[in-house]
C-alpha cells in the first residue's frame, strides 16, 4: 500500500532528494526528476550556520532555521555513511576595528561572549595576529553537500530518472513537487531570481584549520570550511547575475581576504574554482507549500538550502503523507509576492 499517492519531484539537489527520501521512507510511490546540472549543492560550503547567515529582522526565517539545524545531526546520522558531519563548531571573526563594530551587533544578539585575539589563537593557531576579535558558536556546524547528495541519491537508488522537465503538464503523478531551485520560476512562474557565488576550493595540510571561520576582514565578507582531508573551501561572493564566469576580480577578493585571515593559506595548492547559483526571492526566504491542488513547491531557499535540507523535506513529506500542513509553513507561503 502506498501512502500519499504518486508523487514526482522536480529537481535532484539536496532539496528534491532530501524531501523524495523522506516520502519514500513514509510509503509514497516517488521518483525524481534530475536534469543533470550540477545546483548550487555541488559550490555550497555546507556551513550550518542559522545565526551568522540570517539577518535577523526576519523571525521566521530564523525560527526555520534553528529547527532545521537542530534536526541535522539525526539526519546525517540516519544517511548511515560519512557525510562530513562535522560538529567542531564555527569561530566568526572581525580583523580590524571597524570590522568589529559591524560584527559586534550580530554577536552581541547572539549573546556570544566576545573573545581576545590570543584566546581565538589559542582555539586556531594558524589565525593571523591582526585578528582584533572573535566569538565562537558551537552550534553553527558543517557538513559536506556533495556527500550528502551522493548519500541521499544513494539511498534513492532505482527513483531517481535522468530528465529535464520543461512544463509540469508533462508530469505524470498525482502530486508533484517543484524543487527546481532557481529553474523553480520558468516551471511555475514564481520569482525566484539567481545569486551567483563564487567559491574556491585549496587544498593543504589537514589540520590547518580546526573551526569553520566566518569573518569581516577589512569590510569583506569571507567564510573558510575545513574538512578532515585538507580540502577548505572559501567562500563566497554575492552577485546579482546570472552567468558562470569565474572573474579574476571574484578569486582575488577571497583570496586576499582569506590569506589575511590566515596567512598559510597562501602555501595551498587552487584546487577548485566554482560558480553556483542561490535560488533568491523577494524576501529571501524560501518559498514552501501548496500552489495549487497537485503542486507544491519547495525552493528560493537562498543561502540557507543546506541548513534547511531537513526541515523542507518534514514539512513537504508531512503536507504530502498526512494532508496537514504544520505552522512552521504558515510564513513561507509560495503564493505570498
Ligand atoms: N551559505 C553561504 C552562501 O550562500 O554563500
Amino acid at each position: 500500500m502506498t501512502r500519499g499517492g504518486s508523487v514526482a519531484v522536480v529537481g535532484g539537489g539536496i532539496i528534491g532528494l532530501s524531501i523524495a527520501w523522506r516520502l519514500q521512507q513514509g510509503g509514497a510511490d516517488v521518483v525524481v526528476f534530475d536534469d543533470g546540472e550540477l545546483g548550487a549543492w555541488f559550490v555550497a560550503a555546507g556551513m550550518l550556520a542559522p545565526g551568522g547567515e540570517a539577518t535577523h529582522e526576519e523571525p521566521h526565517l530564523v525560527r526555520l532555521l534553528e529547527a532545521s539545524n537542530e534536526r541535522w545531526p539525526g539526519f546525517a546520522a540516519e544517511l548511515g555513511v560519512d557525510v562530513g558531519y562535522d560538529d567542531t563548531g564555527t569561530l566568526s571573526l572581525a580583523m580590524t576595528a571597524d570590522d568589529l563594530a559591524e560584527s559586534a551587533r550580530v554577536w552581541t544578539r547572539q549573546k556570544l561572549p566576545l573573545l581576545r585575539p590570543s584566546e581565538l589563537r589559542e582555539r586556531e593557531p594558524a589565525l593571523s595576529p591582526r585578528v582584533r576579535a572573535g566569538v565562537y558558536s558551537p552550534t553553527e556546524r558543517q557538513v559536506d553537500p556533495r556527500r550528502v547528495v551522493l548519500a541521499l541519491r544513494e539511498r534513492l537508488a532505482g527513483h531517481v530518472v535522468s530528465k529535464r522537465v520543461d512544463k509540469l503538464s508533462e508530469v505524470d503523478a498525482e502530486t508533484v513537487i517543484v524543487a527546481a531551485g532557481c529553474g523553480t520560476a520558468a516551471l511555475t512562474g514564481l520569482p525566484v531570481r539567481p545569486v551567483k557565488g563564487q567559491v574556491l576550493r585549496l587544498r593543504g595540510e589537514p589540520g590547518l584549520l580546526r573551526h569553520v571561520l566566518d569573518a569581516t576582514v577589512d569590510g569583506r565578507h569571507v567564510y573558510l570550511v575545513p574538512r578532515k582531508d585538507g580540502e577548505i573551501v572559501v567562500g563566497a561572493t554575492q552577485e546579482e547575475r546570472a552567468d558562470r564566469t569565474v572573474t579574476a576580480g571574484g578569486v582575488h577578493d577571497l583570496l586576499r581576504a582569506a590569506i589575511e585571515l590566515v596567512p598559510d593559506l597562501a602555501e595551498c595548492e587552487l584546487a577548485e574554482t566554482t560558480v553556483g547559483h542561490r535560488p533568491g526571492t523577494p524576501d529571501n526566504a524560501p518559498l514552501l507549500g501548496r500552489l495549487d491542488d497537485r503542486v507544491i513547491v519547495a525552493a528560493g531557499h537562498h543561502r540557507n538550502g543546506v541548513l534547511l535540507a531537513p526541515i523542507t523535506a518534514d514539512l513537504i513529506a508531512g503536507l504530502v503523507l498526512d494532508g496537514v500542513a504544520d505552522p512552521l509553513l504558515e510564513h513561507f507561503a509560495p503564493g505570498r509576492f
